[in-house]
């Protein structure tokens, strides 16, 4: 019997470094761009990116047409809208330039130009046939690695819940992750995308498509997130805290990325849907209660994501180390100020349901190390209320 499963491991090309941000007029000028869609939102743009990105592009000679017409969480109908802008002006290459929910809606934009249908199609694992145009992605916060993943995330308007859309043909073709760009976040923004990038390296860990190269970035991404989040959400301007913050939030990408992730994201776009709710927010509600359900199923995974935490875990039996474990992630939200629970941002007992049938059906609740049941899910709904 073979010692390792088969794995394939996807990875765009990507800077990482102070000024990374700037090599974008280098690389779009690599794609052959003419004329670029520059995907912003009004928050990153007020902090003085979106024109730095559009004047490093002038002077390569490219033009650039920006559309900043989405929210957090991006709609269905705000891709539709991105996609009939990028087809009007005839542009030829793609930037993002901000969080998660525009870097989504910056592959999104793309895949519906390319295939000419409707986003919705898409939903799923490998549902997109012909890949989108180029793609450069300058992230602004250290979380979702939207910006190097197969993943992408939009809003069903109709039934407020959020698609999963997972293909190698949302890969951005070059990521310029700068941990200059993460300055601007705000102390909550920062906790709450530095909480989803430690989900994302746990979840990876854990999943049943995980393999030896992933393991290498999901524990090194829970050490640095683990030792860095505190400094980065007390101390802003703290630039040694933001660059291993980008670092932990890049290689938990490049673990969960290939792995996919767990039932706290399959959970999580369900409540983010329903709700309008930060992503970030969402998994740091749910994180806790999913490794209490998890951690039977893979005790020797989660001891070695607890001692990657820092923990001394040694004398402990099973029992004791999950508690531990558990303890220590529902401390550390709440010390960055993610406190209460689902009932307080507008959760009710009967919305458990509803919450539920969505994510039974989301992609990533396939590599959960546990097999989750639809009454799992409501119990763990319940148990985050
Ligand atoms: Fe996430």
């Amino acid at each position: 019997m073979a010692l390792y499963e088969m794995r394939k491991f996807v990875a765009p090309e990507f800077i990482f470094g102070v000024g990374a941000r700037h090599r974008v007029g280098y690389y779009a000028r690599n794609l052959m761009a003419r004329r670029v869609l520059v995907v912003s939102d009004p928050g990153v743009i007020a902090a003085g990116w979106l024109g730095e990105v559009q004047a490093d592009l002038a002077e390569v000679g490219i033009e650039s047409i920006v559309f900043k017409a989405l929210t957090p969480n991006p709609k269905d109908y705000e891709v539709m809208a991105g996609a009939e802008l990028y087809a009007r002006e005839r542009c030829d290459v793609i930037v993002a330039i901000g969080g998660g929910s525009v870097i989504d809606c910056a592959k999104a934009i793309g895949i519906v130009h390319a295939n000419a249908c409707h986003v919705r199609a898409f939903e799923g694992a490998d549902q997109v046939e012909i890949p989108g145009p180029p793609l450069i992605c300058i992230p602004t916060t250290a979380g979702t690695a939207a910006d190097i993943s197969q993943f992408c995330i939009v809003v069903n308007s109709d039934e407020r819940y959020k698609m999963a859309i997972i293909s190698k043909t949302v890969v951005p073709d070059v990521a310029l992750v700068d941990p200059e760009t993460t300055l601007s976040m705000d102390p909550y923004l920062t906790a709450c995308t530095g909480l989803d990038a430690l989900t994302h390296a746990i979840e990876a860990y854990v999943s049943t498509a995980s393999s030896p190269i992933v393991d290498v970035h999901a524990l090194a991404a829970v050490k640095l997130i683990w030792s860095n989040i505190d400094d980065a959400v007390a101390m802003p301007g703290n630039m040694p805290a933001r660059e291993n913050m980008l670092l932990g939030s890049l290689q938990a990408g490049l673990a969960f990325s290939n792995a996919s992730l767990g039932a706290v994201h399959a959970l999580a776009h369900s409540l983010g849907g329903f709700l309008d709710l930060p992503h970030g927010e969402c998994n740091a509600l749910l994180l806790e209660h999913v490794v209490r359900f998890n951690i039977t199923e893979a005790p020797d995974r989660y001891q070695q994501i607890g001692n990657s935490m820092g923990l001394d875990l040694r004398g402990l039996n099973e029992r004791e180390r999950a508690k531990r474990i558990t303890d220590e992630i529902g401390a550390l939200r709440c010390r960055l100020g993610v406190v209460d629970s689902l009932a307080t941002r507008g959760v009710r007992s009967s919305d458990i349901a509803e919450l539920a049938s969505h994510a039974i059906n989301d992609a990533c609740i396939v590599t959960n190390p546990r097999r989750v049941t639809l009454a799992d899910i409501e119990t763990i709904y319940g148990e985050a209320l």
